[in-house]
């Protein structure tokens, strides 16, 4: 088994490589659940992207990996998967997945997604789950996957929906920083959870940066687990952003906040489980 570790040190030192470091463990422990509550969007987002048997493909912002080996599947021996994630701790796991799954055509690079660093028209396609959003300049982000791609190449993300279609996110942003004493905020400034899903925004972004052909479909991904205190385990191991928000408060304070937070999400407890409600936006464009 060899794994090309492409670059894997380029930006190990950076602020935000080690922002993400923190939670990367929690990500990967939670891979189950996450893969269960993206199963549909994930085959969805591989179809739109156009993904074939041979395809050279690059997964952006590719965390630990899931949707990468998913693709690493698709594309076969006579293809290749490039993960490339901002955190070198995430992509650790990214690797350790891919030699435990037995790949032998995925890739490992480490690079922020603004600045991605690879060669002109390398990637017959390209994908990014839950990643675009978290970008300070998504324009610059979608500018590069245009360069990176081949003529003809496609592109697909998943970002999260605006906030009214997004309660718990709605719930966790807003107490967490009532708690943390951090004044409301608009939901749609660049970086945050939401950012990318103000309506048409995303797809005047892929517009603006050179896409041809660009649509967006809505998908509805509610979160089934078997109570809040699941949902609440994945959150306080893996949600980097309320994370954030929360680290400079007291143990004690911390412990009121997460309580908070959990008693306002009791309200999606049902008689067959816990069931969050999500809605995504897929977004395809063409080079
Ligand atoms: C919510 S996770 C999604 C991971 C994976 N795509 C998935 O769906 O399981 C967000 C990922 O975006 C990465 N990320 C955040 N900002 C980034 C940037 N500027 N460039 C590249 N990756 C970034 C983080 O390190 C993290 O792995």
């Amino acid at each position: 088994m060899t794994i090309d570790l492409i670059s894997k040190t380029t930006v190990a030192s950076t602020q935000a490589g080690r922002k993400w470091d923190k939670t990367a463990a929690g990500w990967d422990k939670h891979t189950p659940e996450i893969r269960n509550w993206l199963r549909v969007t994930t085959d969805a987002m591989i179809e739109m992207a156009a993904i074939r048997p041979g395809d050279t493909v690059l997964d952006l912002a590719a965390g630990a990996g899931d949707q990468t080996l998913d693709i690493a599947r698709k594309v076969g021996e006579k293809g290749s998967v490039v993960a490339s994630d901002i955190s070198p701790g995430i992509l650790e796991h990214a690797f350790a997945n891919a030699v435990a799954a037995g790949h032998q055509n995925v890739r490992i690079h480490c690079a922020d997604a603004e600045h991605i660093g690879l060669a002109e028209a390398t990637f017959d396609a390209a994908v990014s789950r839950l990643g675009l959003m978290f970008l300070p300049d998504p324009l610059q982000g979608l500018c590069e996957i245009v360069r990176v791609l081949k003529p003809g190449g496609r592109f697909c993300s998943v970002v999260f929906a605006g906030p009214d279609a997004n309660p718990c996110l709605r719930i966790l942003m807003s107490s967490a920083m009532r708690h943390a004493g951090i004044a409301p905020s608009d939901p749609f400034r660049p970086g945050g959870l939401v950012s990318l899903g103000k309506p048409g925004l995303i797809d005047a972004l892929f517009s603006k940066a050179g896409f041809h052909g660009v649509a967006t479909t809505r998908i509805d991904a509610p979160f089934h687990l078997p109570a809040t205190k699941d949902y609440m385990a994945f959150i306080r191991d893996a949600a980097g952003p309320i994370l954030q928000i929360l680290a400079p408060l007291s143990a004690r304070a911390q412990a009121d906040a997460w309580a908070g937070i959990t008693a306002q999400l009791e309200i999606y407890q049902t008689e067959s489980g816990w069931i969050g409600p999500n809605t995504l936006l897929l977004t395809t464009g063409q080079r």
